[in-house]
């Protein structure tokens, strides 16, 4: 590829080269290289694609972290042949009803609860299973570095976190963002800089070098370019929008005021995972048939809606949900010391959840975020808790009246890694 970048510059720069080249010849590498372009993207985003296809999946399984709802996956490709794992990731429930005895076994071992079926094609279970593979084989160590090399900025940030106005706030998470759209671009996409190259090129050559005579070659290669960088910077925009006061539509009119305010339905009900695991989980539609088996109708729906979830069933699909909240893949929260430990309410997170007809996303979830309300909250049961017996200082402290409390920070919530892997 990078030889192939060299030749085109070389071919732009040195009139020496071109003229052992006929112009025909020029042409059609031209084209070669825009196929080659093509098929490079396709392999980049493969590479990512697992990751990407990976986050439904951390619902319920961790990589190396433990049972969740589902087995830790660290290993899963040693324990299994591909084949078995392409059928039971898309569709474990058949298995089990085809008596597969390992999987018979493990829908017994982990309470009869389904996994969801999926519709990947074999390669794209093949690139989760590489991706499972790199982070169990300790690929997170490759994050942490990466992590250590954007550290000294942050650092420096770190002082105007303390005098937060909402206005800075705001100006951080747009610093941010544009620094995490050229970080991800970086990452995911040599494709957008080697189609900002060849437009640069074409421009170069149309108006300066004029080698290529054919006009229409350099309007097919910057059109083509453009449209290449604009698909990119778009999309990356969009995965970053996720921020305050995002609320997409669903694939079900799914209302929590309806269950929760009127219906008196509780968070936990549905999120019941939320007490003692990192996530809180979405429902799946054999939860919903609890109640839906026998209401079909709503009375702002009709039987439409409704109709969604046994369709799900019937057909044995998930429901596509668009997950609202998503936090970068380098934090650690953890729902449980949070709801659990911690008493904190859905709602200070998550606003009046209670009202929304359609989730939204009420606060940033920027690290500024999570800082200050460790630096005000105070941790529960401090003193009656053996787990921090060994904050001995601050128990004497706390006796001696020197402090009326002991914040989240106090006790070192505040580390850099502890929510950072
Ligand atoms: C709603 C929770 C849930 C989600 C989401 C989920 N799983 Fe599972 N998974 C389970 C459960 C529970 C089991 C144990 C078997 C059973 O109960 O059927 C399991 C088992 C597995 C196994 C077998 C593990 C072993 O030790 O052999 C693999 C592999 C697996 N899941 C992969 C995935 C992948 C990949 C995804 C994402 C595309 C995913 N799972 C999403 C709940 C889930
Ligand atoms: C009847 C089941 C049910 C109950 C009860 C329920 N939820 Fe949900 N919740 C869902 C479903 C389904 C979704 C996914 C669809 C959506 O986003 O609306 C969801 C999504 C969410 C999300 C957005 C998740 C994301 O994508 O980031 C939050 C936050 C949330 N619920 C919080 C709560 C809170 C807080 C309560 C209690 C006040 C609650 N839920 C009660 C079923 C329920
Ligand atoms: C504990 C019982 C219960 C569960 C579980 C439950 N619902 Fe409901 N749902 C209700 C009730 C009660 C209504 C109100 C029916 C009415 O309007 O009379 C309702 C209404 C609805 C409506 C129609 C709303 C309207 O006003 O038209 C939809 C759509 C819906 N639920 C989807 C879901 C989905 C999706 C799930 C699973 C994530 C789910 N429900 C889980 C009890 C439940
Ligand atoms: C201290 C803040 C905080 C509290 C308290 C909290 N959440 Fe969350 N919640 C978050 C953050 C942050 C995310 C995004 C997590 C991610 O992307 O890894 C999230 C994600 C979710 C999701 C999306 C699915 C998932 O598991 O990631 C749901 C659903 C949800 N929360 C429901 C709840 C419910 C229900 C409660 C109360 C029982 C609750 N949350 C309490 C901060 C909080
Ligand atoms: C509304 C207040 C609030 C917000 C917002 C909040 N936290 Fe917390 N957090 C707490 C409390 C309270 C505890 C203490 C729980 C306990 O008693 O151990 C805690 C504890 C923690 C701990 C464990 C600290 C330790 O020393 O054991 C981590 C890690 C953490 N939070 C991460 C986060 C992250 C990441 C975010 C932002 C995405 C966040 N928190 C946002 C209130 C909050
Ligand atoms: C209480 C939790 C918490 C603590 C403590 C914390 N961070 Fe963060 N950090 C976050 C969250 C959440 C984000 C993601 C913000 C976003 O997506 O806008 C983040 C983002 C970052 C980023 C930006 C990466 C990116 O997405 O572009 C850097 C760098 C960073 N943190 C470094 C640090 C350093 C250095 C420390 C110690 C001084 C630290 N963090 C302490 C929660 C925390």
């Amino acid at each position: 590829m990078y030889h192939l970048i060299h030749l085109a510059m070389n071919l732009n720069l040195s009139k020496l080269t071109i003229a052992a080249f006929r112009r025909k010849t020029l042409l059609y590498g031209i084209f070669m290289f825009l196929l080659l372009l093509a098929s490079q993207s396709l392999w980049a985003q493969s590479a990512a694609e697992g990751k990407k296809l990976y986050q439904t999946c951390k619902t319920c399984h961790t990589i190396g972290g433990g049972r969740l709802v589902g087995p830790d996956l660290k290993g899963v490709t040693e324990r299994r042949e591909e084949d078995w794992l392409i059928k039971f990731i898309n569709n474990s429930q058949e298995m089990i009803q085809a008596g597969d005895p390992t999987a018979v076994e493990l829908f017994n071992d982990y309470n009869q609860v389904p996994m969801p079926p999926n519709n990947f094609s074999d390669d794209e279970v093949r690139s989760i299973l590489k991706y499972i593979e790199v982070v169990g084989e300790g690929g997170s160590v490759e994050e942490a570095t990466a992590e250590k090399e954007t550290q000294p900025q942050a650092e420096a940030e770190e002082p105007t976190a303390e005098k937060t106005t909402a206005e800075q706030a705001k100006d951080e998470i747009d610093k941010e963002i544009t620094q995490r759209m050229l970080e991800r671009s970086r990452n995911y996409s040599p494709v957008f800089w080697i189609s900002l190259l060849l437009i640069f090129l074409s421009i170069f050559d149309l108006v300066i070098t004029r080698l290529i005579k054919a006009r229409f070659v350099h309007v097919v290669i910057i059109l083509i370019g453009v449209i290449i960088v604009t698909e990119i910077t778009v999309r990356e925009a969009i995965a970053l929008g996720r921020q305050e006061g995002y609320s997409p539509d669903q694939p079900i009119w799914f209302s929590h005021q309806v269950h929760v305010q009127q219906n008196k339905i509780d968070c936990k009900y549905c999120h019941h995972i939320a007490e003692d695991s990192k996530y809180a989980g979405i429902p799946s539609p054999d939860l919903c048939m609890n109640c839906h088996n026998v209401i079909r109708e709503g009375s702002r729906t009709g039987k439409e809606e409704i109709a969604k979830i046994h369709d799900a069933i019937e057909n044995n699909e998930p429901i596509k949900w668009i997950k609202v909240h998503n936090l970068p893949d380098h934090v650690f929260f953890s729902h449980a010391q949070h709801v659990n430990v911690g008493q904190v309410e859905c709602q200070e997170c998550h606003g009046p959840v209670e009202e929304m007809h359609r989730i939204e996303q009420v606060k940033d979830l920027s690290m500024g975020w999570c800082i200050n309300c460790h630096r005000k909250a105070e941790v529960v049961n401090f003193e009656s808790n053996a787990f921090y017996e060994a904050y001995v200082k601050l128990h004497e402290e706390l006796k001696a009246g020197d402090i009326q409390k002991v914040t989240v920070e106090d006790i070192g919530g505040n580390d850099c890694q502890k929510c950072h892997y």
